[in-house]
């Protein structure tokens, strides 16, 4: 059994001691006109705030509103997985999850638990299941903490490409690997021209394309089977897809596949192309923990600010981290606190300009830890990951002595 205590995603959902009222998303009215009618029944004073969008109910919640319970349509999601964990770690381990849909099935029922929702009622939702899931006194049904034992996902993503967005993803990786002794994937998404295997000197594995085109076939064995294994506590899952292939992906899959890796790993590493699709939303929205690499250029800073939106729109629950990319060099001509200026806050970390580390690293195919591991910028990963990772919550999984594999 995974242990529940072992990881949490854990952003500072503050604990707000008085929550009242219920904050709904809802897809048709006589789902609305239960919820209603069961909310006068039972005299719960709770007052009934509708929004349109699950977006929409999370700003909300970050602008300082504090319900009760939180019931989610998830009917036509196509990423339930990871919007019930958006809401969670928006919504903090103590808010109450009523997950809806349509489907009647023990399986998801059972995952969408994990993934953080208090229960999950199927639509038509019955009188009684409602009434026992919005009662005052029953508090402690299941749901569990934010992620409720699931692993951590961290993306790695550049604002321009050839910052040294992919050697950061991999030192990190392994860094958490073997040094934290974590397991760790690392997960690329650039399917066509990743490099993650690359720069592992590994073989990239196969069938992550197909499976992303048919959800159906991931599963706990699919994780098994088509992750690599670089050493007992690190694995990656790659492709390298023909270039003149289109690939179909469904948002759903990744969804399904994160959640796979998230029971199995207790980091989920990705290495995330930079422009935006339904799946990089998905991925966004599972993060706790998305890292930016800036390139101090003026084009870097243009999309380093675009991608500071994004997350804001699209990934409230994430903690950002902006990084000096070393790997710029000559091209990071905007000075530093012009930057910082520019884009509202400082950065959370530098790398240093090292190409003769990076370069050693990239031709061995090796780490840079493995590579340089008395470069400054080992040091400067390294401290990134203590920034990741939160000392405090290493040591409790320590003591867990956490092991999936
Ligand atoms: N800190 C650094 N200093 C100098 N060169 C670097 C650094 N980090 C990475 N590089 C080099 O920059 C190039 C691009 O790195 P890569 O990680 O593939 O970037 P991206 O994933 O952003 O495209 C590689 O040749 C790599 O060796
Ligand atoms: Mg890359």
């Amino acid at each position: 059994m995974r242990a529940s205590s072992a990881v949490s995603a854990a952003p500072p959902a503050a604990k707000k001691p008085d929550r009242e009222g219920v904050l709904a998303v809802l897809q048709d009215q006589p789902t609305l006109d239960r919820v209603q009618g069961i909310i006068r029944e039972l005299q719960l004073e709770d007052e009934l705030t509708l929004e349109p969008t699950l977006d929409a109910a999370l700003r909300r919640i970050r602008e300082g509103g504090s319900p009760r319970v939180l019931i989610l349509d998830l009917s036509d999601s196509t990423a339930p997985i990871a919007e019930l964990s958006a809401a969670r770690s928006v919504g903090g381990g103590d808010l109450k999850i009523l997950a809806l849909g349509t489907v009647n099935d023990v399986g998801l029922f059972r995952d969408l638990l994990s993934a953080g929702a208090s229960d999950y009622l199927v639509k038509p939702i019955s009188r009684e299941a409602l009434a026992i899931g919005l009662e005052k006194r029953n508090t402690g049904s299941g749901g569990g903490g934010p992620g409720a034992g699931l692993g951590q996902v961290v993306a790695f993503i550049g604002s321009r490409g050839g910052v040294g967005t992919t050697t950061a993803a991999v030192a990190c990786a392994w860094l958490l690997a073997e040094k934290h002794k974590e397991n760790t994937v690392l997960l690329d998404l650039d399917l066509h021209f990743g490099t993650v295997a690359l720069n592992l000197d590994t073989d990239p594995g196969g069938g992550l394309c197909e499976a992303l085109e048919q959800p159906s076939r991931i599963d706990a064995l699919f994780v098994d089977r088509a992750t690599v294994k670089v050493s007992d506590t690190l694995r990656i899952l790659a492709s390298e897809a023909a270039v003149a292939e289109t690939l179909m992906i469904d948002a759903g899959a990744i969804d399904v596949l994160l959640y796979e890796l998230r029971r199995k790993f207790a980091w989920v590493v990705i290495d995330l192309p930079r422009w935006v699709t339904p799946t990089q939303r998905v991925v966004l929205g599972a993060a706790s923990r998305v890292v930016i690499l800036c390139e101090r250029s003026l084009a870097g800073l243009r999309d380093s600010i675009r991608l500071q939106t994004l997350m804001r729109e699209h990934a409230p629950q994430t903690q950002v981290l902006l990084i000096d990319a070393g790997a710029s060099g000559e091209r990071a001509t905007v000075g530093k606190s012009e930057f910082e200026k520019a884009v509202g806050k400082s950065l959370d970390a530098s790398l240093s300009h090292d190409s003769k580390s990076a370069g050693a690293a990239t031709n061995a195919g090796q780490p840079l830890p493995v590579a340089a591991p008395r470069s400054p910028v080992v040091r400067e990963i390294e401290q990134l990951i203590t920034t990741l990772a939160g000392s405090a919550e290493t040591q409790k999984r320590k003591m867990f002595g956490f092991s999936r594999w």
